[in-house]
């Protein structure tokens, strides 16, 4: 139940918190006016997004809107579902289109809002009860019934409300350091998540997006620095300017930014929060270096679940699908149980690379011990806020 009490907090900390944000860049503006230039748009599609190897493109027409997504494997196979993050777009599971195509047929969305999906600017086109029909929408368009379903960040926003309405449709649930988004927003009012302040300061219209693009946006920059230092990932400059060119006008944030406005403003404004347990099998994988995802965060995320499997990783950061792709496509086989008739157009040498690194993979390993713990709150000024976790 909401309360006119929880109302008057929202406002008045988002308030708040806007004030103080605004204040700090006018002045930040007066001194480094060159910081807030905006960014070159950038005109050309690096040559990375039309790469064969990551799939083809399609589009989705539903009643309203147009989705954007990139298929690779057989139609026949099992439909793997990969919902991105923030801030993100399809190009984030490359390394899963291409490797686990031999088994799924992998459609990787970008989200209302994101990439080259349509963008609607209002922020009632991000309600969560509508994006969740719009998914069951898009499956039914591109001709499934059932589907597993990976999500990464933000995206399990769109993940666990849909695996909740609809778990006769969702075989699997995989959530990679996607926190249950009740679970977040209850370590945000507990001010446990780092710079919290940020999402009460996103309610405003305009200069959060305008933020997120200084500096030639900076933020991708920052966001890769970790699998820049530790080459993880093979990231190239190509791939960082993949993110900036999808990512350049002011327009490509509006909608992103409009998820964190009404998943806010749903805990705050009497929503119904009580959800029941699902029944879909769901895997929660972790990094131990994510500073965005606690183990509060999940702790409370496995009581909406029935069947839940922790898999931490050791010395992983935020990014996993792209900074430790081989891995996970192997916990994510190792869960599903692939069954032997679906392992398609793999050359032997690469399937025993893969079951190789399948051994042990796929255990449940609840380590207590490990860092998750002691990372909670904003240690890190280096790294940027992404959306939860
Ligand atoms: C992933 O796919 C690429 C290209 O098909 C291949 O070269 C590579 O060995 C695969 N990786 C694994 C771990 O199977
Ligand atoms: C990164 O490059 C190395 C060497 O070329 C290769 O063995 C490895 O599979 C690549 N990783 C990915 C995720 O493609
Ligand atoms: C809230 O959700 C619970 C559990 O799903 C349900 O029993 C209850 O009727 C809902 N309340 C409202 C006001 O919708
Ligand atoms: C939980 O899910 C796993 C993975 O799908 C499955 O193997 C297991 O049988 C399930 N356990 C129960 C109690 O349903
Ligand atoms: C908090 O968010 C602001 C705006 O997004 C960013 O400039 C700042 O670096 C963040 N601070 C920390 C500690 O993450």
């Amino acid at each position: 139940m909401t309360t006119c009490l929880d109302t008057l907090t929202f406002y008045f900390l988002s308030a708040m918190y806007s004030i103080q944000y605004l204040f700090l860049h006018l002045i930040n503006l007066i001194l480094h006016p060159d910081r807030y230039r905006l960014s070159k748009t950038i005109a050309v599609p690096p040559r990375c997004l039309s790469n064969d190897d990551f799939g083809t493109h399609q589009y989705a027409k539903l009643s309203r809107y147009k989705f954007h997504y990139v298929e690779k494997g057989d139609r026949n196979n099992r439909l793997l579902l990969l919902i991105h993050g923030y801030p993100e777009f399809w190009y984030s599971w490359r390394f899963q289109l291409r490797n686990l195509s031999s088994y799924y047929w992998v459609v990787a969305i970008d989200m209302k809002g994101f990439g080259d999906t349509d963008k609607p600017s209002a922020r009632s086109e991000y309600d969560i009860p509508l994006l969740v029909t719009e998914m069951y929408d898009f499956l039914t368009a591109i001709g499934r019934k059932k589907c597993s379903i990976v999500t990464h960040g933000m995206g399990g926003l769109l993940g666990w409300f849909f695996v909740n309405k609809f778990p006769d449709v969702v075989e699997n649930f995989v959530s990679i350091a996607s926190a249950h988004p009740y679970s977040f927003l209850q370590e945000l009012s507990l001010k446990r998540v780092s710079n919290a302040s940020w999402y009460y300061f996103c309610q405003l219209p305009y200069f959060p997006e305008r933020e997120e693009m200084k500096q030639d946006l900076v933020i991708f920059d920052k966001m890769f620095t970790r699998m820049l230092n530790s080459k993880r990932g093979n990231l190239t400059e190509q791939d960082v300017e993949a993110f900036k060119y999808t990512f350049s006008r002011i327009e490509d944030w509006v909608g992103p930014m409009n998820y964190v406005r009404t998943l806010l403003k749903r805990k705050f404004l009497g929503k119904n929060r009580s959800l029941k347990k699902t029944s879909v099998p769901t895997l929660f994988i972790v990094g131990n270096a994510d500073p965005y995802c606690s183990l509060e965060m999940i702790c409370k995320s496995s009581e909406y679940v029935e069947n839940f499997t922790l898999k931490i990783v050791e010395g992983g950061g935020h990014f996993l699908p792209q900074e430790m792709p081989n891995y996970i496509n192997s916990l994510i086989l190792d869960f599903m149980k692939m069954p032997e008739p679906l392992l398609l157009g793999m050359d032997p040498v690469q399937e025993s690379g893969i079951f190789k690194k399948m051994i042990g993979a796929g255990k449940t390993v609840v380590n207590y011990g490990n860092q998750v713990g002691n990372r909670i709150i904003g240690r890190n000024p280096n790294l940027y806020p992404m959306l939860y976790f």
